[in-house]
Protein backbone atom coordinates (compact mmCIF):
# COMPACT_ATOMS: atom_id res chain seq x y z
CA UNK A 1 0.00 0.00 0.00
CA UNK A 2 2.70 2.26 0.72
CA UNK A 3 3.31 2.87 -2.89
CA UNK A 4 0.05 4.88 -3.06
CA UNK A 5 1.32 7.56 -0.52
CA UNK A 6 3.09 8.89 -3.21
CA UNK A 7 0.21 10.25 -5.08
CA UNK A 8 -0.94 13.55 -4.60
CA UNK A 9 -4.69 12.69 -4.10
CA UNK A 10 -4.09 10.20 -1.52
CA UNK A 11 -2.74 10.95 2.01
CA UNK A 12 -1.96 8.95 4.56
CA UNK A 13 -5.34 9.94 6.26
CA UNK A 14 -6.66 7.68 3.35
CA UNK A 15 -4.93 4.64 4.21
CA UNK A 16 -4.11 4.29 7.60
CA UNK A 17 -7.20 4.71 9.25
CA UNK A 18 -8.61 1.58 10.66
CA UNK A 19 -11.79 0.62 8.60
CA UNK A 20 -14.56 1.55 10.69
CA UNK A 21 -15.18 -1.76 13.20
CA UNK A 22 -18.38 -0.31 15.39
CA UNK A 23 -21.75 -0.84 13.62
CA UNK A 24 -23.10 2.69 13.38
CA UNK A 25 -26.45 2.76 15.70
CA UNK A 26 -28.43 5.45 13.62
CA UNK A 27 -30.59 6.30 16.74
CA UNK A 28 -27.32 7.68 18.76
CA UNK A 29 -25.32 10.87 17.82
CA UNK A 30 -22.85 9.04 16.65
CA UNK A 31 -18.88 11.48 16.75
CA UNK A 32 -17.86 12.60 13.41
CA UNK A 33 -14.91 10.24 13.98
CA UNK A 34 -16.90 7.21 13.37
CA UNK A 35 -17.54 7.57 10.40
CA UNK A 36 -14.51 5.93 8.93
CA UNK A 37 -13.54 6.10 5.73
CA UNK A 38 -17.34 7.10 4.35
CA UNK A 39 -16.73 10.12 7.08
CA UNK A 40 -20.46 11.44 6.43
CA UNK A 41 -21.50 13.91 8.76
CA UNK A 42 -25.37 14.07 10.10
CA UNK A 43 -25.85 16.64 7.45
CA UNK A 44 -24.50 14.19 4.89
CA UNK A 45 -21.10 15.67 4.16
CA UNK A 46 -18.33 13.97 2.85
CA UNK A 47 -15.43 15.09 5.17
CA UNK A 48 -12.94 13.04 3.26
CA UNK A 49 -9.38 14.82 2.42
CA UNK A 50 -9.77 13.75 -1.36
CA UNK A 51 -13.49 15.00 -1.31
CA UNK A 52 -12.72 17.76 0.17
CA UNK A 53 -9.33 18.65 -1.20
CA UNK A 54 -10.50 21.87 -3.19
CA UNK A 55 -12.25 23.52 -0.06
CA UNK A 56 -9.20 22.77 1.76
CA UNK A 57 -6.94 24.05 -0.53
CA UNK A 58 -8.96 27.17 -1.78
CA UNK A 59 -8.94 27.74 2.63
CA UNK A 60 -5.14 27.22 2.63
CA UNK A 61 -4.25 29.87 -0.31
CA UNK A 62 -6.49 32.36 1.38
CA UNK A 63 -6.06 31.97 4.90
CA UNK A 64 -3.18 34.00 6.76
CA UNK A 65 -2.48 33.31 10.27
CA UNK A 66 -4.31 35.81 12.50
CA UNK A 67 -2.13 37.42 14.65
CA UNK A 68 -3.09 37.57 18.49
CA UNK A 69 -2.60 40.12 21.24
CA UNK A 70 -0.33 38.39 23.99
CA UNK A 71 -1.38 38.76 27.46
CA UNK A 72 0.24 40.78 30.49
CA UNK A 73 1.32 38.37 33.12
CA UNK A 74 0.06 41.69 35.69
CA UNK A 75 -3.13 41.83 34.42
CA UNK A 76 -3.55 37.98 35.95
CA UNK A 77 -6.09 38.99 39.24
CA UNK A 78 -7.96 41.42 37.31
CA UNK A 79 -8.93 38.26 34.66
CA UNK A 80 -9.45 36.10 37.30
CA UNK A 81 -11.90 38.67 39.57
CA UNK A 82 -13.84 39.30 35.55
CA UNK A 83 -14.24 35.73 35.76
CA UNK A 84 -15.23 34.94 39.13
CA UNK A 85 -17.93 37.76 38.21
CA UNK A 86 -19.67 36.74 35.56
CA UNK A 87 -19.09 33.02 37.16
CA UNK A 88 -22.07 34.09 39.55
CA UNK A 89 -24.67 34.74 36.17
CA UNK A 90 -22.80 31.67 33.88
CA UNK A 91 -23.40 29.05 36.42
CA UNK A 92 -26.88 30.14 36.97
CA UNK A 93 -27.90 29.59 33.06
CA UNK A 94 -29.53 26.50 32.48
CA UNK A 95 -27.68 23.66 31.65
CA UNK A 96 -29.55 23.43 28.41
CA UNK A 97 -28.41 26.40 27.27
CA UNK A 98 -24.70 26.46 28.38
CA UNK A 99 -25.14 22.86 25.93
CA UNK A 100 -26.88 25.05 23.23
CA UNK A 101 -23.93 27.44 23.29
CA UNK A 102 -21.51 24.42 22.52
CA UNK A 103 -23.65 22.72 19.88
CA UNK A 104 -23.75 25.91 17.95
CA UNK A 105 -20.12 26.47 18.58
CA UNK A 106 -19.60 22.52 17.05
CA UNK A 107 -21.92 23.67 13.73
CA UNK A 108 -20.08 26.55 13.19
CA UNK A 109 -16.69 25.12 13.44
CA UNK A 110 -18.42 22.19 11.29
CA UNK A 111 -19.45 24.72 8.87
CA UNK A 112 -16.08 26.24 8.95
CA UNK A 113 -13.48 22.91 8.25
CA UNK A 114 -11.48 23.92 5.39
CA UNK A 115 -10.35 27.49 7.40
CA UNK A 116 -9.82 25.51 10.52
CA UNK A 117 -7.61 22.80 8.64
CA UNK A 118 -5.93 25.41 6.79
CA UNK A 119 -5.20 27.17 10.03
CA UNK A 120 -3.92 23.92 11.70
CA UNK A 121 -1.82 22.76 8.52
CA UNK A 122 -0.33 26.86 8.76
CA UNK A 123 0.50 27.25 12.35
CA UNK A 124 0.71 23.76 13.88
CA UNK A 125 1.94 22.41 10.65
CA UNK A 126 -0.51 19.27 10.94
CA UNK A 127 -0.66 17.47 7.33
CA UNK A 128 -4.63 17.44 5.78
CA UNK A 129 -5.19 14.14 7.28
CA UNK A 130 -4.50 14.87 10.47
CA UNK A 131 -5.98 18.71 10.42
CA UNK A 132 -9.46 16.52 9.05
CA UNK A 133 -9.30 14.45 11.97
CA UNK A 134 -8.53 16.98 14.80
CA UNK A 135 -12.04 19.41 13.71
CA UNK A 136 -13.49 16.28 13.66
CA UNK A 137 -12.88 15.94 17.11
CA UNK A 138 -13.21 18.76 18.45
CA UNK A 139 -16.76 19.34 16.73
CA UNK A 140 -17.48 15.44 18.89
CA UNK A 141 -16.06 17.02 21.82
CA UNK A 142 -18.67 20.09 22.04
CA UNK A 143 -21.07 17.79 21.20
CA UNK A 144 -20.68 14.89 23.17
CA UNK A 145 -20.01 17.48 26.78
CA UNK A 146 -23.19 19.35 25.57
CA UNK A 147 -25.15 15.69 25.56
CA UNK A 148 -23.40 14.44 29.21
CA UNK A 149 -23.88 17.41 31.00
CA UNK A 150 -27.62 17.29 30.28
CA UNK A 151 -27.40 13.92 31.51
CA UNK A 152 -25.75 14.64 34.47
CA UNK A 153 -26.43 17.45 35.97
CA UNK A 154 -29.96 17.12 36.90
CA UNK A 155 -30.13 16.54 40.63
CA UNK A 156 -30.48 13.16 42.22
CA UNK A 157 -32.76 11.67 44.77
CA UNK A 158 -31.25 10.05 47.18
CA UNK A 159 -33.22 7.10 48.98
CA UNK A 160 -33.01 7.64 52.90
CA UNK A 161 -35.09 7.14 56.29
CA UNK A 162 -39.02 8.23 55.91
CA UNK A 163 -39.52 11.90 57.43
CA UNK A 164 -36.57 13.19 55.22
CA UNK A 165 -35.96 14.22 51.73
CA UNK A 166 -32.56 13.87 50.41
CA UNK A 167 -31.11 15.27 46.90
CA UNK A 168 -27.46 15.36 45.56
CA UNK A 169 -26.53 17.66 42.58
CA UNK A 170 -23.61 18.58 40.67
CA UNK A 171 -22.77 22.31 41.18
CA UNK A 172 -19.79 24.48 39.37
CA UNK A 173 -16.54 24.93 41.21
CA UNK A 174 -16.17 28.75 39.46
CA UNK A 175 -13.21 30.04 37.04
CA UNK A 176 -11.00 27.00 35.93
CA UNK A 177 -7.84 27.69 34.16
CA UNK A 178 -7.67 25.81 30.90
CA UNK A 179 -3.62 25.17 29.53
CA UNK A 180 -3.66 23.17 26.05
CA UNK A 181 -1.30 21.60 23.97
CA UNK A 182 0.21 22.86 20.60
CA UNK A 183 0.14 19.23 19.80
CA UNK A 184 -3.79 19.36 19.40
CA UNK A 185 -4.37 23.48 19.51
CA UNK A 186 -8.16 22.60 18.37
CA UNK A 187 -9.16 19.71 19.78
CA UNK A 188 -7.71 19.57 23.32
CA UNK A 189 -8.29 23.44 23.39
CA UNK A 190 -11.96 23.22 22.53
CA UNK A 191 -12.11 20.02 25.14
CA UNK A 192 -10.92 21.48 28.05
CA UNK A 193 -12.65 24.85 27.35
CA UNK A 194 -16.08 22.75 26.46
CA UNK A 195 -15.99 20.83 29.18
CA UNK A 196 -15.18 23.19 32.25
CA UNK A 197 -18.42 25.93 30.49
CA UNK A 198 -20.83 23.54 30.16
CA UNK A 199 -20.79 22.49 33.64
CA UNK A 200 -21.17 25.99 34.92
CA UNK A 201 -17.56 27.07 35.27
CA UNK A 202 -15.62 30.36 33.86
CA UNK A 203 -12.77 29.82 31.89
CA UNK A 204 -9.10 31.38 31.77
CA UNK A 205 -7.89 29.93 28.55
CA UNK A 206 -4.41 29.88 27.73
CA UNK A 207 -3.20 28.00 25.07
CA UNK A 208 -0.02 26.84 24.07
CA UNK A 209 2.20 29.51 22.65
CA UNK A 210 2.99 28.11 19.87
CA UNK A 211 -1.12 27.79 18.83
CA UNK A 212 -2.37 30.81 19.54
CA UNK A 213 -4.33 31.30 16.41
CA UNK A 214 -6.32 28.85 15.96
CA UNK A 215 -7.48 28.83 19.82
CA UNK A 216 -8.49 32.51 19.50
CA UNK A 217 -10.69 31.88 16.25
CA UNK A 218 -12.02 28.73 18.25
CA UNK A 219 -13.01 31.34 20.83
CA UNK A 220 -14.79 33.45 18.62
CA UNK A 221 -17.00 30.93 17.97
CA UNK A 222 -18.24 30.42 21.56
CA UNK A 223 -18.92 33.82 21.93
CA UNK A 224 -20.60 34.10 19.06
CA UNK A 225 -23.21 30.88 19.98
CA UNK A 226 -23.86 32.74 23.22
CA UNK A 227 -20.49 32.22 25.64
CA UNK A 228 -20.37 35.50 27.84
CA UNK A 229 -16.70 36.97 27.03
CA UNK A 230 -16.14 37.28 30.98
CA UNK A 231 -16.75 33.82 31.01
CA UNK A 232 -14.18 32.89 28.61
CA UNK A 233 -10.99 34.68 28.28
CA UNK A 234 -8.16 34.09 25.75
CA UNK A 235 -5.21 35.13 27.40
CA UNK A 236 -2.17 33.89 25.27
CA UNK A 237 1.28 33.93 26.27
CA UNK A 238 4.29 32.05 27.46
CA UNK A 239 4.01 29.51 30.42
CA UNK A 240 6.94 30.57 32.61
CA UNK A 241 4.55 33.91 32.45
CA UNK A 242 1.23 34.27 31.88
CA UNK A 243 0.34 30.25 32.62
CA UNK A 244 2.30 30.93 35.87
CA UNK A 245 0.20 33.83 36.88
CA UNK A 246 -2.98 32.45 36.03
CA UNK A 247 -2.13 29.94 38.08
CA UNK A 248 -0.73 31.41 41.04
CA UNK A 249 -3.59 34.16 41.10
CA UNK A 250 -6.27 34.05 43.94
CA UNK A 251 -10.04 32.53 43.08
CA UNK A 252 -8.67 29.69 40.82
CA UNK A 253 -10.88 27.09 41.43
CA UNK A 254 -9.08 24.38 39.33
CA UNK A 255 -6.86 23.81 36.23
CA UNK A 256 -7.29 21.43 33.07
CA UNK A 257 -3.79 20.80 31.91
CA UNK A 258 -2.46 18.80 29.34
CA UNK A 259 1.94 18.83 28.68
CA UNK A 260 4.25 17.60 29.95
CA UNK A 261 5.00 15.59 33.14
CA UNK A 262 7.40 18.02 33.91
CA UNK A 263 5.38 21.11 33.79
CA UNK A 264 2.27 19.21 35.38
CA UNK A 265 4.17 18.62 38.63
CA UNK A 266 5.38 22.74 38.46
CA UNK A 267 1.39 23.62 38.33
CA UNK A 268 0.97 20.59 40.99
CA UNK A 269 3.61 22.85 43.43
CA UNK A 270 2.65 25.77 42.46
CA UNK A 271 -1.50 25.23 43.75
CA UNK A 272 -0.30 23.59 46.58
CA UNK A 273 1.92 26.39 47.81
CA UNK A 274 -0.87 29.02 47.72
CA UNK A 275 -2.89 30.28 50.39
CA UNK A 276 -6.74 29.33 50.60
CA UNK A 277 -8.33 26.30 49.25
CA UNK A 278 -7.27 22.86 47.91
CA UNK A 279 -7.42 23.49 44.01
CA UNK A 280 -8.04 20.71 41.76
CA UNK A 281 -5.84 19.61 39.07
CA UNK A 282 -6.82 17.67 35.76
CA UNK A 283 -3.31 16.77 34.34
CA UNK A 284 -2.71 14.57 31.11
CA UNK A 285 0.63 14.07 30.58
CA UNK A 286 3.18 12.24 28.36
CA UNK A 287 3.67 8.41 28.03
CA UNK A 288 6.52 6.10 27.25
CA UNK A 289 4.18 4.18 25.35
CA UNK A 290 4.81 0.39 24.63
CA UNK A 291 3.65 -2.20 21.82
CA UNK A 292 4.04 -5.96 23.49
CA UNK A 293 4.37 -8.33 20.08
CA UNK A 294 3.89 -11.92 20.81
CA UNK A 295 5.23 -15.00 18.39
CA UNK A 296 1.47 -15.72 17.82
CA UNK A 297 0.66 -12.06 16.20
CA UNK A 298 0.19 -11.04 12.68
CA UNK A 299 3.72 -9.39 11.32
CA UNK A 300 1.55 -7.08 8.66
CA UNK A 301 -0.83 -6.12 10.97
CA UNK A 302 1.72 -5.43 13.65
CA UNK A 303 3.41 -3.21 10.77
CA UNK A 304 0.92 -1.28 10.04
CA UNK A 305 -0.02 -0.52 13.38
CA UNK A 306 3.29 0.57 14.72
CA UNK A 307 3.87 2.86 11.48
CA UNK A 308 0.92 4.41 12.33
CA UNK A 309 1.05 4.49 16.25
CA UNK A 310 4.64 5.67 15.90
CA UNK A 311 5.03 8.18 13.04
CA UNK A 312 1.48 9.72 12.21
CA UNK A 313 1.51 13.26 13.32
CA UNK A 314 5.45 12.76 13.29
CA UNK A 315 5.12 11.16 16.19
CA UNK A 316 3.89 14.17 18.13
CA UNK A 317 0.66 12.82 20.00
CA UNK A 318 1.01 11.79 23.66
CA UNK A 319 -0.74 8.53 22.57
CA UNK A 320 2.19 7.33 20.34
CA UNK A 321 4.18 4.03 20.25
CA UNK A 322 7.47 4.84 21.54
CA UNK A 323 8.73 1.49 21.94
CA UNK A 324 8.51 -1.84 20.46
CA UNK A 325 8.68 -4.80 22.11
CA UNK A 326 8.66 -8.11 19.49
CA UNK A 327 9.04 -11.70 20.22
CA UNK A 328 12.77 -12.80 18.91
CA UNK A 329 11.29 -15.24 16.81
CA UNK A 330 9.72 -12.99 14.87
CA UNK A 331 11.61 -10.17 15.44
CA UNK A 332 13.55 -10.27 12.24
CA UNK A 333 10.56 -10.54 9.98
CA UNK A 334 8.34 -7.61 11.63
CA UNK A 335 11.68 -5.42 11.45
CA UNK A 336 12.14 -5.87 7.89
CA UNK A 337 8.29 -5.12 7.22
CA UNK A 338 8.65 -2.01 9.19
CA UNK A 339 11.96 -0.82 7.77
CA UNK A 340 10.25 -1.18 4.12
CA UNK A 341 7.02 0.58 5.54
CA UNK A 342 8.62 3.43 7.50
CA UNK A 343 11.04 3.95 4.81
CA UNK A 344 8.16 4.55 2.26
CA UNK A 345 6.48 7.33 4.22
CA UNK A 346 6.78 11.25 2.93
CA UNK A 347 8.38 13.11 4.98
CA UNK A 348 8.02 17.02 3.97
CA UNK A 349 5.81 19.98 3.06
CA UNK A 350 2.85 19.65 5.06
CA UNK A 351 0.40 21.87 2.57
CA UNK A 352 1.10 18.49 0.08
CA UNK A 353 -1.89 16.18 -0.09
CA UNK A 354 0.99 13.36 -0.41
CA UNK A 355 2.94 14.19 2.84
CA UNK A 356 2.45 11.63 5.59
CA UNK A 357 5.01 13.11 8.10
CA UNK A 358 5.13 16.79 8.63
CA UNK A 359 7.71 19.48 10.59
CA UNK A 360 7.77 18.65 14.38
CA UNK A 361 6.28 21.98 16.18
CA UNK A 362 9.60 24.09 16.33
CA UNK A 363 13.07 24.55 16.17
CA UNK A 364 13.08 23.47 20.18
CA UNK A 365 12.01 20.34 19.66
CA UNK A 366 13.52 19.21 16.54
CA UNK A 367 17.02 19.80 18.31
CA UNK A 368 16.20 17.69 21.56
CA UNK A 369 14.89 14.95 18.69
CA UNK A 370 17.29 15.40 16.45
CA UNK A 371 20.21 15.52 19.63
CA UNK A 372 18.33 12.15 20.41
CA UNK A 373 18.68 10.36 17.17
CA UNK A 374 22.62 11.79 16.98
CA UNK A 375 22.71 9.44 20.45
CA UNK A 376 21.17 6.49 19.24
CA UNK A 377 22.82 6.51 16.21
CA UNK A 378 26.31 5.54 17.83
CA UNK A 379 24.83 4.00 20.84
CA UNK A 380 22.19 1.82 19.01
CA UNK A 381 21.64 -0.35 16.14
CA UNK A 382 20.12 2.00 13.50
CA UNK A 383 17.44 0.65 11.60
CA UNK A 384 15.40 3.34 10.08
CA UNK A 385 17.56 6.49 9.46
CA UNK A 386 16.94 8.62 6.10
CA UNK A 387 18.91 11.63 5.30
CA UNK A 388 16.44 13.95 6.98
CA UNK A 389 18.49 16.93 7.11
CA UNK A 390 19.40 16.88 3.92
CA UNK A 391 16.11 16.20 2.52
CA UNK A 392 14.53 19.17 5.31
CA UNK A 393 17.49 21.55 3.70
CA UNK A 394 16.36 20.58 0.36
CA UNK A 395 13.02 21.03 0.27
CA UNK A 396 13.14 24.27 2.17
CA UNK A 397 10.80 22.98 5.28
CA UNK A 398 12.25 23.96 8.57
CA UNK A 399 12.57 21.27 11.57
CA UNK A 400 12.03 18.37 9.93
CA UNK A 401 12.75 14.88 10.81
CA UNK A 402 12.56 11.87 8.89
CA UNK A 403 10.64 8.65 10.09
CA UNK A 404 13.63 6.71 12.49
CA UNK A 405 13.87 3.33 14.24
CA UNK A 406 16.41 2.05 16.52
CA UNK A 407 17.18 -1.52 18.22
CA UNK A 408 18.13 -0.28 21.84
CA UNK A 409 19.67 -3.17 24.60
CA UNK A 410 16.58 -2.81 27.39
CA UNK A 411 13.51 -1.36 28.27
CA UNK A 412 14.61 -0.10 30.88
CA UNK A 413 17.18 2.42 28.64
CA UNK A 414 13.96 4.09 27.65
CA UNK A 415 14.42 6.98 30.26
CA UNK A 416 12.33 10.35 28.55
CA UNK A 417 9.67 10.73 26.43
CA UNK A 418 11.13 11.48 22.92
CA UNK A 419 7.93 13.52 21.31
CA UNK A 420 9.06 12.75 17.59
CA UNK A 421 9.21 10.01 15.02
CA UNK A 422 11.86 8.11 16.41
CA UNK A 423 10.24 4.22 17.18
CA UNK A 424 12.83 2.42 20.02
CA UNK A 425 12.81 -1.66 19.58
CA UNK A 426 13.90 -4.68 21.90
CA UNK A 427 13.26 -8.51 21.17
CA UNK A 428 12.18 -10.50 24.55
CA UNK A 429 11.78 -14.08 25.44
CA UNK A 430 9.81 -16.17 27.98
CA UNK A 431 6.97 -14.40 30.00
CA UNK A 432 5.04 -11.71 28.23
CA UNK A 433 3.85 -10.89 31.66
CA UNK A 434 7.66 -10.01 32.94
CA UNK A 435 7.71 -7.50 29.36
CA UNK A 436 4.80 -6.18 30.70
CA UNK A 437 6.19 -5.52 34.89
CA UNK A 438 9.09 -4.16 32.70
CA UNK A 439 7.24 -1.26 31.06
CA UNK A 440 4.91 -0.94 33.87
CA UNK A 441 8.13 0.05 35.87
CA UNK A 442 8.85 2.66 33.65
CA UNK A 443 6.36 4.83 35.81
CA UNK A 444 4.12 6.03 32.63
CA UNK A 445 0.90 4.35 32.36
CA UNK A 446 -1.00 6.20 28.73
CA UNK A 447 -1.21 3.69 26.02
CA UNK A 448 -0.48 0.30 25.13
CA UNK A 449 -0.35 -1.83 22.14
CA UNK A 450 -0.42 -5.61 22.28
CA UNK A 451 -0.39 -7.85 19.41
CA UNK A 452 -1.26 -11.54 19.89
CA UNK A 453 -3.83 -14.10 18.66
CA UNK A 454 -4.12 -15.94 22.47
CA UNK A 455 -7.27 -14.13 23.43
CA UNK A 456 -6.63 -14.89 26.78
CA UNK A 457 -3.22 -13.95 26.81
CA UNK A 458 -4.27 -10.29 25.71
CA UNK A 459 -6.45 -10.04 28.30
CA UNK A 460 -4.63 -11.05 30.85
CA UNK A 461 -1.55 -8.70 30.11
CA UNK A 462 -4.09 -5.87 29.10
CA UNK A 463 -5.32 -5.73 32.88
CA UNK A 464 -1.38 -6.18 33.93
CA UNK A 465 -0.77 -3.45 32.68
CA UNK A 466 -0.75 0.01 34.37
CA UNK A 467 -2.34 2.16 32.03
CA UNK A 468 -5.36 4.52 30.96
CA UNK A 469 -5.73 2.51 26.91
CA UNK A 470 -4.92 -0.47 26.06
CA UNK A 471 -5.18 -1.41 22.21
CA UNK A 472 -5.23 -5.05 20.96
CA UNK A 473 -4.43 -5.76 17.69
CA UNK A 474 -4.35 -2.60 16.00
CA UNK A 475 -3.27 0.97 16.81
CA UNK A 476 -2.65 3.04 19.77
CA UNK A 477 -3.50 6.31 18.43
CA UNK A 478 -6.75 8.35 17.70
CA UNK A 479 -8.62 7.58 20.62
CA UNK A 480 -12.57 8.62 19.85
CA UNK A 481 -14.77 11.26 22.04
CA UNK A 482 -17.09 8.77 23.53
CA UNK A 483 -15.80 5.17 22.37
CA UNK A 484 -12.22 5.55 23.93
CA UNK A 485 -12.07 7.52 26.68
CA UNK A 486 -8.82 8.94 27.02
CA UNK A 487 -6.41 9.68 29.40
CA UNK A 488 -3.81 7.99 31.94
CA UNK A 489 -2.21 7.19 35.18
CA UNK A 490 1.12 7.47 36.94
CA UNK A 491 3.62 9.83 35.46
CA UNK A 492 0.71 10.19 32.34
CA UNK A 493 -1.50 12.26 34.43
CA UNK A 494 -4.22 12.09 37.08
CA UNK A 495 -6.32 9.61 35.54
CA UNK A 496 -9.16 11.49 34.69
CA UNK A 497 -10.70 10.37 30.73
CA UNK A 498 -11.17 13.08 28.63
CA UNK A 499 -14.33 11.97 26.18
CA UNK A 500 -15.68 10.04 28.34
CA UNK A 501 -18.86 9.82 30.42
CA UNK A 502 -17.21 10.29 33.97
CA UNK A 503 -15.03 13.61 32.66
CA UNK A 504 -17.53 16.51 33.53
CA UNK A 505 -17.98 15.30 37.61
CA UNK A 506 -14.36 16.29 37.60
CA UNK A 507 -15.14 20.18 36.79
CA UNK A 508 -17.70 20.14 39.52
CA UNK A 509 -18.39 19.75 43.09
CA UNK A 510 -21.30 18.24 44.71
CA UNK A 511 -24.20 18.92 47.27
CA UNK A 512 -26.16 17.05 49.03
CA UNK A 513 -29.34 18.34 50.49
CA UNK A 514 -30.84 16.98 53.49
CA UNK A 515 -34.90 18.42 54.00
CA UNK A 516 -36.57 17.22 57.03
CA UNK A 517 -40.63 16.79 55.83
N1 LIG B 1 -6.13 11.81 21.96
C1 LIG B 1 -4.92 11.61 21.22
C2 LIG B 1 -4.83 10.21 20.69
O1 LIG B 1 -5.55 9.34 21.15
C3 LIG B 1 -3.76 11.90 22.14
O2 LIG B 1 -2.64 12.38 21.63
O3 LIG B 1 -4.04 9.97 19.84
Amino acid sequence: FVHQLADESVGMEELLISPLRLEPDPSLPLPLELFGSERKNSAGLDLTVATMRAPLLAAYQSTPVPPVAEFDAKNAAAALAASASSYQMWSKTPVEQRAAALRATADAMEAQLPYFCALLVKEAFKTWGDAVSEVREAVDFLRYYANEAQRIMAPVAMPGPTGESNELRLIARGPWVCISPWNFPLAIFAGQVAAALVTGNTVLAKPAEQTPAVAAEAVKLFHAAGVPEGALQLLHGPGETVGAALVAAPGVAGVVFTGSTQVAKIINRALAAKDGPIVPLIAETGGINAMVVDSTALPEQVSDAVVQSAFRSAGQRCSALRLLCVHSEIADHVIAMIQGAAQELVAGDPALLATDVGPVIDAEAYQGINGHIQRLKSEAKVLVAPADTAQSASKGIANLIAPHAFEVGSIADMRNEIFGPVLHIVRWNGDPADVIAQINALGYGLTIGIQTRIDSRAQALARAAHVGNVYINRNQIGAVVGVQPFGGEGLSGTGPKAGGPHYLYRFCAEQTITVNT
